[in-house]
């Protein structure tokens, strides 16, 4: 009997030692095996545990526990750049997500020049550090080349463009990126459409919402034996902004699965707002259960919080931070279904500047959103995150 590799463990599709019989049996791949049975998780020491796993009390040793993983996104050059940052992260993580390596404006600066290199480095110290990567993202309205945006007004070649390119990029890599977020973000109630699509998207303006089932269509053909996710942000808390994207991605699922869309996964990106917004457990937790009722898997694949709206004191915007991170963490691990955790970075030496003017932190403060502050120190929010897990 052989059993499931840590890796399977981690991509938290509780790879059961039945779900290694039922792929054995149906000649299947172990994930689309556990995928279809849900078995629960093995317990670790029934698992390849990595040599490099931290030390009990790490988060992914934590997450082990409960057959989940705990990653988060990083930069290719951060390996070189910066050791120590590196060290954490090898220390506290069992999966990564290139923070925009896989991104087309970077893979495929003009038509079929292809760089990979950000993404190969990452995946090479994903192997060497045992270390699941997903793969971020194949379709997305944003982070395209000039070339594509040019290009997707000559619709009917531009399905070639994206198709080939699912090819291109899943068979690089293969079995060392056993999950894809194939579409991020296709959905946008703000922009008026009745069904909350981003109608807005150069994809959609091109072909229609029918470029979502023939991506995932294409990702399986591609690569039968990856898991297939939809990733999207603005789930997560209360307020009719966040209910009228909840409403739109469940009626996106829920059309997926009855045309027998090939998808296995949803990613709730998890990025929060502290003093601002309330959170709901139950609105929240009614809403993974919609979700886990199709029949998909969850991971929540960016979570981090900003806390631009708090006061001038660190502790306080510390405090409330890990206090929603606990909440809403308590709401997700509870989710049979869901796998998993990355956050968007690791520490607040490097994250995510929004674009967006408005979501900026005051001039002359920094934002806190991450479970290591600058100088790679646990915060409240690492304290927040292993408490959840311990507690799932
Ligand atoms: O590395 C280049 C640098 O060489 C160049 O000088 C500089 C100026 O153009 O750009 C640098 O690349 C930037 C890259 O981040 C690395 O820092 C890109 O301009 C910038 O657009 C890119 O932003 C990323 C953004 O997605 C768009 O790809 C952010 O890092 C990343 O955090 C953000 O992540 C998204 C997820 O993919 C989807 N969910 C929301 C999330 C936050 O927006």
């Amino acid at each position: 009997m052989t059993y499931p590799s840590r890796r399977q463990v981690l991509l938290g599709t509780g790879l059961g030692i039945g779900a290694g019989i039922a792929a054995g049996l149906t000649g299947g791949s172990p994930f689309r095996a556990a995928l279809a049975t849900g078995m629960a998780p093995l317990s670790p020491d029934t698992t390849e545990l990595s040599s490099t796993a931290g030390s009990s009390d790490s988060l992914r040793s934590l997450a082990a526990r409960r057959g989940l993983f705990y990653g988060c996104a990083m930069k290719s050059g951060q390996i070189a750049e910066d050791p120590a940052f590196t060290a954490a992260v090898v220390a506290d993580c069992s999966a990564i997500v290139p923070e925009y390596e896989l991104k087309r404006v970077i893979t495929e600066p003009a038509p079929g020049r292809f760089d990979f290199s950000g993404a190969d480095r990452l995946s090479l110290f994903a192997t060497e550090h045992d270390m699941l990567m997903r793969g971020h993202t194949l379709v997305w309205h944003l982070a395209n080349p000039a070339w594509l945006e040019t290009a997707l007004a000559d619709a009917p070649s531009m399905k070639a463009h994206m198709l080939d390119y699912i090819g291109t990029a899943m068979r690089r890599y293969g079995s060392r990126v056993p999950v894809w977020d194939v579409v991020n973000e296709a959905i946008a109630p703000e922009e008026g459409d009745f069904l909350g699509r981003r109608i807005g998207s150069p994809w959609f303006r091109a072909f229609g919402d029918g470029y979502i089932d023939d991506a995932f269509h294409q990702a399986r053909d591609v690569a039968p034996d990856a898991v297939l996710a939809y990733n999207d942000y603005g789930v997560e808390m209360s307020g009719s902004w966040y209910a009228a994207r909840r409403r739109a991605m469940l009626l996106l699922l829920e059309g997926l699965v009855a045309r027998n869309v090939p998808i296995d996964m949803v990613g709730i990106q998890g990025h929060l707002i502290a003093f601002d917004k309330p959170f709901d457990e139950e609105v929240f937790a009614r809403f993974l259960a919609d979700i886990a009722g199709m029949g998909l898997k969850i991971t929540i694949t960016e979570f981090d919080i900003t806390d631009r709206k708090g006061p001038a004191d660190p502790a306080v915007r510390d405090a409330e931070v890990a206090a929603l991170g606990r909440r809403f963490l308590d709401v997700a691990l509870d989710c049979p279904a869901v796998t998993g955790l990355l956050t968007w970075g690791l520490s607040d030496r490097y994250f995510w500047v929004p674009d967006d003017p408005a979501q900026r932190p005051p001039e002359g403060q920094t934002l806190r959103p991450l479970p290591l502050d600058e100088n790679l120190v646990k915060k409240p929010l690492w304290n927040a995150i292993a408490d959840a897990l311990r507690a799932s």
